[in-house]
């Protein structure tokens, strides 16, 4: 016979493999085939949510300006030289692939999109904003939405 507190503990362990068989882990489980957006889980979304729509005004919306910001130079820099993106630990390689798949999941209709590459990631990284806002105000108005 088994005993209550046997009981307690087969619908414990029950109850634990159903909980851990319904929550993010598997979300992030289907997205380690896609490493970009698994590295956009991992590094990005604790600050601008899994789908991209942050926290306005304190963490902006990246599915709102980036098309903006891409029809410049000194937008298209900005992006690659904010604290978010420099100091990530992935490889420039890794952060140019997150990069473009940031872009095409975003902005899905987006025509004239040069990918980034490494190099200009390796030169965003060089050149890290001290005043990421100066900047960003500067080239999209003094709102973060
Ligand atoms: C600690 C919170 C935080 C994390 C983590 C973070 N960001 Fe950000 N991000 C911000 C804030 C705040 C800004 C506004 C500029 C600034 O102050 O850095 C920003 C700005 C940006 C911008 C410019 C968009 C705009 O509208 O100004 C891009 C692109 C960006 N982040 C991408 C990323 C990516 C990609 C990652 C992950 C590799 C990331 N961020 C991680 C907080 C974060």
């Amino acid at each position: 016979m088994f005993s209550l507190t046997d009981r307690f503990l087969r619908v414990g362990c029950y109850l634990l493999i159903v909980i851990a068989g319904c929550t993010s882990p598997v979300a992030a489980e289907q997205k380690r085939d896609n490493p970009p957006a698994f590295s956009y889980l991992l590094h990005c979304s604790g600050c601008h949510i899994e789908d991209g729509s942050g926290d306005p005004p304190e963490v902006p919306d990246l599915r709102k300006n980036l098309d903006k910001l891409l029809r410049s130079e000194t937008g298209r820099g900005y992006m690659l030289r904010v604290p978010g993106v420099t100091d990530t630990p992935v490889t420039s390689r890794e952060m140019a692939e997150l990069m473009n798949w940031l872009i095409a999941e975003f902005y899905p209709g987006l025509q004239d999109f040069r990918p980034f590459s490494a190099e200009e990631v390796v030169s965003g990284r060089a050149t890290r904003l001290a005043n990421p806002l100066e900047v960003r105000q500067s080239l999209l108005g003094a709102t973060i939405d």
